[in-house]
């Protein structure tokens, strides 16, 4: 059994490395794959945060007391560290913020959060 599953780990990426060479497509396969994790990442704060906060740069936050992402990812200090940090630990979040993400999650959400970054970012005037 043990050894079922070990050798299933070491074939399946050496299998899926050969198919993306012979096929000539393994940079446009994992930019795929990259537009699909975007197109999720999306979907799940649309799901789950938009609620209450803008999740796109020209919104407003539905909230007026949740920051709009565009306004947390522009703040010149912050990192995809700090951030995923933040958000990983539910302890900081509001009462009200009633989420718990899983790790995969907050990568997903910290990477999209921080697309919203931008030469062109200007604060809303208070
Ligand atoms: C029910 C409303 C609500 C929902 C849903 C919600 N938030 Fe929030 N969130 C808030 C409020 C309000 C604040 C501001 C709290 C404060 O400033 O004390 C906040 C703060 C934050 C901050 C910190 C902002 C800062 O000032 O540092 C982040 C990051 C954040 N939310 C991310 C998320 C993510 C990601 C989701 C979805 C998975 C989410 N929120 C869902 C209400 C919400």
């Amino acid at each position: 059994m043990r050894r079922t599953v070990v050798s299933t780990l070491l074939v399946v990426p050496a299998l899926l490395a050969s198919a993306a060479c012979v096929h000539g497509q393994s940079e446009a396969s994992s930019a795929t794959t990259a537009d699909a994790e975007q197109a999720e990442a999306f979907a799940f704060v649309q799901a789950n945060c938009a609620s209450c906060h803008a999740i796109e740069g020209g919104s407003l936050s539905s909230n007026p007391q949740a920051p709009r992402f565009v306004d947390i990812a522009n703040r010149d200090w912050l990192t995809r560290k700090s951030l995923a940090a933040w958000l990983a630990d539910a302890h900081n979040y509001p009462e009200m913020m009633n989420v718990d993400l899983a790790p995969e999650q907050v990568d997903a959400v910290a990477g999209y959060m921080l697309t919203l970054r931008s030469e062109d970012y200007q604060r809303l005037p208070d």
